[in-house]
């Protein structure tokens, strides 16, 4: 007996004006696989010709995407504030609703081109608390996967489910509790960049790379997709630790990934799942941003490994 997301929604205890905003993204994430699926035949691909307020080049899909997000989010009267990756300042809706959704709506597009797994990201706050609430006041998040099938990942805080979507373009669930496993012998790090890392990811990584010879006392093995969404997908469903920490090239803008939708909802599923998110020094959910854009580092998975990274933070 298949249960359709609706139908999981509607058994939530939670104010359904919330599970009707979460029914919005994941209707949003459908119509993106579907573009996403033949966008080569359609020629979506390549850049879109303009520069985001990150400084990135944005991609055709991009901006198709954050469309896509923008006119589902119209149609929900409940939503009333919408803050994109793609758009500078936040957009207030002529609905007078009382949630706020933060979105990354296409995460990971350094690879699309040679058809890697990316995905939409997004979190759910109360519009009426502000723009820069901490991770830890969101109401719900969640992302979808676009890989060989299309994972959709949600929380409203207690547990983290998955649902798949079907041939129908229906999402369906698959997977009713996820845990991420305490202990785990994969990381993931951009090891091009070690130059710049400080000193706790310098040895953290170092043990890891020692393996069964070192201080850690077990072998590790490395993957990095370069697509936030593959990456912790990866850690949710097998374990794992996923690290963009602060480097000496990133200090000067806070970190690599932002906070209000890449850092705070991932955060908020892995340590509904089970395991830990922090910065190296503070916890994610903690932080009160400064900006809709401001950036963090971002550190987080298997609880034994996070806690090992702010070990090496806490020596100074
Ligand atoms: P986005 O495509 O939304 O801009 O995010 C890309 C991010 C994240 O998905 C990924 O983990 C990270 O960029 C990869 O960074 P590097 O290319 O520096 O490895
Ligand atoms: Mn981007
Ligand atoms: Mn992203
Ligand atoms: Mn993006």
């Amino acid at each position: 007996m298949t249960t359709t997301l609706a139908d999981w929604l509607a058994a939530q205890t939670v104010d359904p004006k919330l599970a009707s905003v979460v029914a919005t993204m994941a209707a949003a994430s459908a119509e993106i696989a579907a573009v996403l699926r033949l966008a080569p035949i359609e020629g979506h691909t390549g850049l879109a010709g303009h520069t985001n307020v990150q400084g990135e080049a944005q991609k055709a899909l991009d901006v198709i995407s954050n469309d896509i997000v923008l006119n589902h989010i119209r149609e929900n009267v409940e939503i009333s504030i919408l803050v994109s990756e793609e758009l500078d300042e936040a957009v207030h809706l002529e609905n007078q609703g009382d949630f706020m959704v933060a979105t990354d709506p296409l995460d990971g597009s350094s690879n699309l081109d040679v058809n890697v797994t990316v995905g939409t990201i997004f979190s759910v706050l109360d519009a009426r608390k502000g723009l820069l609430q901490q991770g830890k006041d969101q109401l719900a998040a969640g992302y979808a996967a676009y890989g060989p099938a299309t994972s959709l990942v949600l929380t409203f805080g207690a547990s983290v489910v998955v649902f798949t979507l079907d041939g129908a373009g229906q999402f369906v669930l698959t997977l009713d509790t996820v845990a991420v496993a305490e202990a785990s012998g994969e990381y993931a790090i951009n090891t091009a960049r070690e130059r710049f890392w400080d000193a706790a990811t310098k040895g953290y990584v170092a043990e890891n790379v020692a393996g069964e010879t070192g201080s850690a006392g077990k072998r590790y093995n490395m993957r990095w997709v370069g697509s936030m969404v593959a990456d912790i997908h990866r850690i949710l469903m097998r374990g794992g630790i996923f690290m963009y920490p602060l480097d000496s090239e990133t200090t000067g803008k806070g970190g690599r990934l932002r906070l209000l939708y890449e850092a705070n909802p991932m955060a908020m599923i892995v340590e509904a799942a089970g395991g830990k998110s922090t910065t190296g020094r503070e916890g994610i959910l903690e932080l009160v941003p400064t900006g809709i854009h401001q950036r963090v580092p971002v550190i987080l998975g298997s609880a034994e490994e996070v806690a090992r990274v702010e070990g090496w933070y806490a020596k100074g």
